[in-house]
């Protein structure tokens, strides 16, 4: 028997309202062929090889040529674009293969988009959709196309559900066509936006109501080399102009290439902070300070030529929160805000390490202060959380008097089970701690047989309690990666697997979501006393609105488990749980058993001044408290 000692009659720390977030990061296909909800792969024939994506259609009796010209295109930022030369012997084109296949439901309506002249002749063009077994699932025929670039759009709705159709377009009797920006979207996209985010993916956040959204990355804010680094700048204004760029989940892990993974910013900045408004989040954009990352080229930007790069943080500010009539508030309210997007924090650089960073923080901070001092800003200490790297960065932001610092750490269970204290001695006076970017690895980091396991999802339970007990010095944290396509992905384990139709939500993200929901505003002490293995991790909070006192218990044992929780100074009238368990420590839910791991409700017997509750076999137990 174990006894829990909350002291509801001593509430602690505060916890940050915004404690439990998101980071999100366009890998595993998580922007492009995920959130992003644009169904056509390489729209603009943009790609190195601009024919990806794409392949031609040769019916047998079809005579015809396709070619990629470049001359008089229909934008000088799109020189590329698609020429289908039909001798109208049959119909003759190309089909788009999306991202693994595309997604569509039958009934729902898809809108297409293209640009479009007819140059020799006036074929029609016949946009078709077709299954994976072959089916068509839908058709239609655009007639009386122009001499000149005209952009047409159709609605599609399929006659069948398929999770790997492709879009054919096809030239109906001779002629020659020329195609650019062709687009596919879901009308249902979140909020029923034109050209918007997926939205059960989107749906699957909000059902978080997570604190922040971390964004856009990650590795992906540095780039291998300095050119391929994110600049928010081409992210933003029209879709169309915003320039693509390679992904380097394209080409980072030779065991898991994705050569088709390529940036088109449909998924920018704006749309980033309309996504944290959306859902409630804190919108905490990352800023690349200069280098690129260091387990590549490392390449740094000098000193004396970093002013553009503090620039860009700057002006991300303005873009963020300036006037309508300043030039970057300007340019969010002609996408479609006027008001401001309240950022009240940003990172400068993704686990960076070495003087080399410190040197390009100095000149960030201080730029940032003097313009900006209601700015909190976030360091990274690297990508281990004690290694040397670690601690040589930790002192230099105290002497920065930088804000926050954002560690990571992804390790293996037993890591986050025997660190749960780790936060107890940190300075209270010194920077805050953001833990950024963490999650238990069942085998190892960068191993593609990680699986989500309870396991993992109880050892990141049991840390997130000693996360909540330093609540006063740990003011935000996040798992990472968020997405991961099952087909696609480059990282794993990740907190939500899609495929192009549906989505799994780990038990991973049944923790987050259970530390989200069941927050609180204020520590409250606890004392564990009486276990034998020593491996059962509480912490307690009290929730202002509520009264309630809600306590976290992770009991990762195979076998069950009794707690006595002691209220002492309070009287318990009722108390429910929510306990996510299961058979086994390895178990794990996915596409055919999505909810194998999922939380269930139920309530708890109080015992006079005490409530007494079951555990179960590895299990994390919420348990809420009315108390009188
Ligand atoms: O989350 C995956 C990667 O892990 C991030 O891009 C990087 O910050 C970390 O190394």
């Amino acid at each position: 028997m174990t006894t829990i000692t909350v002291h509801a009659d001593k509430p602690g720390a505060r916890i940050n309202p915004k404690m439990w977030g998101v980071f999100f990061e366009d890998i595993n296909f998580g922007a492009d062929g995920g959130l992003f909800a644009e169904l056509v792969k390489n729209r603009s024939f943009a790609f190195p090889d601009p024919l990806t994506g794409w392949h031609k259609l040769s019916p047998s009796k079809a005579c015809g040529e396709v070619a990629i010209l470049s001359d008089d295109p229909f934008d000088a930022h799109h020189p590329h674009y698609l020429r289908l030369q039909s001798q109208g012997t049959d119909v003759f084109g190309v089909a788009n293969e999306g991202f693994r296949g595309m997604g569509v439901k039958a009934g729902e309506a898809y809108h297409l988009a293209l640009r479009l002249r007819a140059l020799v002749a006036t074929p029609s063009l016949r946009i078709a959709l077709y299954g994976e077994n072959g089916a068509l699932l839908e058709q239609v025929e655009l007639r009386n196309l122009a001499a000149g670039w005209e952009m047409r759009s159709v609605v599609l709705r399929p006659s069948a559900t398929d999770a790997k159709a492709k879009l054919y377009l096809l030239v109906v009797g001779a002629g020659t066509l020329d195609i650019d920006f062709v687009s596919l979207f879901p009308e249902n996209t979140w909020k029923r936006r034109p050209g918007g985010l997926r939205a059960d993916m989107v749906q699957a956040l909000a059902d978080l109501k997570p604190g922040f959204l971390r964004f856009p990355g990650g590795c992906i804010v540095e780039g291998s080399e300095l050119d391929k680094r994110y600049q928010w700048k081409n992210t933003i204004g029209p879709v169309e102009d915003r320039p693509l760029l390679i992904n380097r989940w394209n080409y980072e892990f030779l065991h898991r290439p994705a050569p088709d993974y390529f940036q088109s910013f449909g998924l920018g900045f704006f749309e980033y902070f309309q996504l944290c408004e959306d859902i409630g989040a804190a919108p905490m954009p990352i800023i690349n300070c200069g280098m690129a990352c260091q387990f590549n080229s490392g390449e740094l930007v000098a000193i004396s030529e970093l002013d553009p790069f503090i620039r860009d943080a700057l002006d991300l500010i303005e873009f963020a929160n300036g006037p309508a009539k300043s030039e970057w508030g300007g340019k969010r309210a002609a996408m479609g805000h006027s008001a401001p997007f309240n950022l009240t924090m940003l990172g400068i650089g993704n686990e960076q390490w070495g003087p080399q960073y410190i040197e390009r923080l100095a000149p960030f901070v201080a730029a940032l202060r003097a313009k900006h001092p209601e700015i909190q800003l976030i360091a990274s200490a690297g990508p281990e959380p004690a290694d040397e790297r670690f601690h040589y960065l930790w002192p230099k932001f105290r002497d920065l008097a930088v804000d926050i610092i954002d560690e990571h750490c992804y390790a293996r269970p037993d890591w986050f089970f025997d660190n749960t204290h780790r936060y107890d001695s940190y300075d209270r006076k010194g920077p805050k701690v953001f833990f950024g970017e963490y999650a238990a690895q069942s085998d190892k980091m960068v191993s593609v047989n990680n699986v989500n396991s309870l396991e993992c999802a109880l050892a990141e339970a049991a840390y997130m309690t000693g996360l909540e007990r330093n609540a006063d010095v740990v003011v935000m944290a996040s798992y990472a990666p968020l997405f991961a396509h099952r087909e696609a992905w480059q990282w794993t384990p990740d907190l939500i697997w899609v495929d192009n139709l549906s989505l799994v939500r780990t038990a991973n993200y049944y923790v987050q979501q259970l530390f989200m929901h069941h927050r609180g505003d204020a520590v409250l002490p606890v004392d564990v006393f009486g276990t034998a293995s020593g491996r059962i991790f509480a912490s307690a909070a009290r929730d202002d609105a509520t009264g309630e006192i809600i306590v976290k218990i992770v009991h990762p044992d195979a076998v069950p488990g009794h707690a006595n929780i002691i209220l002492p100074g309070v009287a318990p009238v009722q108390a429910s749980q929510i306990v996510v368990s299961c058979a086994s420590a390895m178990d794990h839910n996915s596409f055919a058993e999505p909810e194998k791991v999922a939380p269930v409700r139920s309530t708890v017997a109080v015992v006079g001044t005490n409530v007494a509750l079951q555990l179960r076999p590895q299990s994390l137990t919420v348990l809420r408290i009315k108390v009188r």
